[in-house]
Order: C-alpha cells, then sequence, then structure tokens
C-alpha cells in the first residue's frame, strides 16, 4: 500500500483544496492530511483561522479522499512523520516548491499546481470588499 502525506491549514474548505486532496490520494492508496493546530498558525504562520482545529478536522476527515488526520504542531515534525507511518510520498501545492526537498532523503516529494484564482485568503478578502460574491 502507497502512503501520501501533505500539509495544511485548510480553512475555509474550498476547492482548491478539494482539488489538492483528490491529486494527493491518486499518486497512492492512502492520505494522511497533517492539520496545522490553532496555536501552530497563530505562532508559526500569523494566521488567525476561522474555523477551529476540530472544526477543521470535521470538514476534512469528511472528505471521501482522505483516510486520516493528525495535528501539525511544529515544523520539525514532517521527518519524524515520514518515518513514523512509513510514507512513500510527501505532496504540497506548488506555492511551497523546492521548500521540502530536504525530505528526499526519506520519501518522494511532489509539488502539485495550484488550483488559480481561490484561496482561502482570496475568500476573506473578497467578502470584506465586495460583502459577498466574487
Ligand atoms: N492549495 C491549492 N490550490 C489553491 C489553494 C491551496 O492547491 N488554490 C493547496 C496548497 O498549495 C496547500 C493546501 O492546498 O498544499 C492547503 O493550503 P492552505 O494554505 O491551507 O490554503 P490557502 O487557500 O492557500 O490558504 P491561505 O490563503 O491562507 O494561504
Amino acid at each position: 500500500m502507497k502512503r501520501v502525506i501533505t500539509y495544511g491549514t485548510f480553512d475555509l474548505l474550498h476547492y482548491g483544496h478539494i482539488n489538492l486532496l483528490r491529486r494527493a490520494k491518486a499518486l497512492g492508496d492512502y492520505l494522511i492530511v497533517v492539520l496545522s493546530s490553532d496555536e501552530f498558525n497563530w505562532n508559526e504562520k500569523h494566521k488567525k483561522c476561522y474555523f477551529t482545529y476540530e472544526e477543521r478536522r470535521q470538514l476534512i476527515e469528511a472528505i471521501r479522499y482522505v483516510d486520516l488526520v493528525i495535528p501539525e504542531n511544529n515544523w520539525e515534525q514532517k521527518v519524524n512523520d515520514v518515518r513514523e507511518y512509513h510514507i512513500d510520498t510527501f505532496v504540497m501545492g506548488n506555492d511551497w516548491e523546492g521548500k521540502f526537498d530536504f525530505l528526499k532523503a526519506y520519501c518522494e516529494v511532489v509539488y502539485l499546481s495550484r488550483t488559480p484564482e481561490i484561496s482561502t485568503t482570496q475568500i476573506k478578502n473578497d467578502l470584506n470588499t465586495t460583502g459577498g460574491g466574487r
């Protein structure tokens, strides 16, 4: 069984996220999503989530492509996760291109193209400026 892992915040779940998860799962048989905790988002990524970790976890777990959700608490856990869960392929969107190449010592590393014109930040901005819609 080929095991795939990916990391992210996945706040205000949108079709760019679904596209990413569908293509990640297609690279193997078992997909693990490592979901950024609220503390990690705030302290390290300087992002305040709309949905809490628990709410985001429930949404991600409901996606058919996802087999397991675990928390992301720091930048350093990736090597441990890849070893502990016997990961074959690490996947991220290409906004992270090259950033995790050090994991190639442990598994395959794949950067998937982002879906254009959608992001959590974009949704927040649009709602602020237009009051809804795009
Ligand atoms: N992603 C994607 N296409 C998009 C948006 C996100 O493929 N249009 C991918 C990212 O590359 C990442 C995963 O989805 O691998 C989770 O991304 P995340 O940062 O949580 O979502 P964004 O919408 O990019 O959030 P933000 O605007 O806060 O950066």
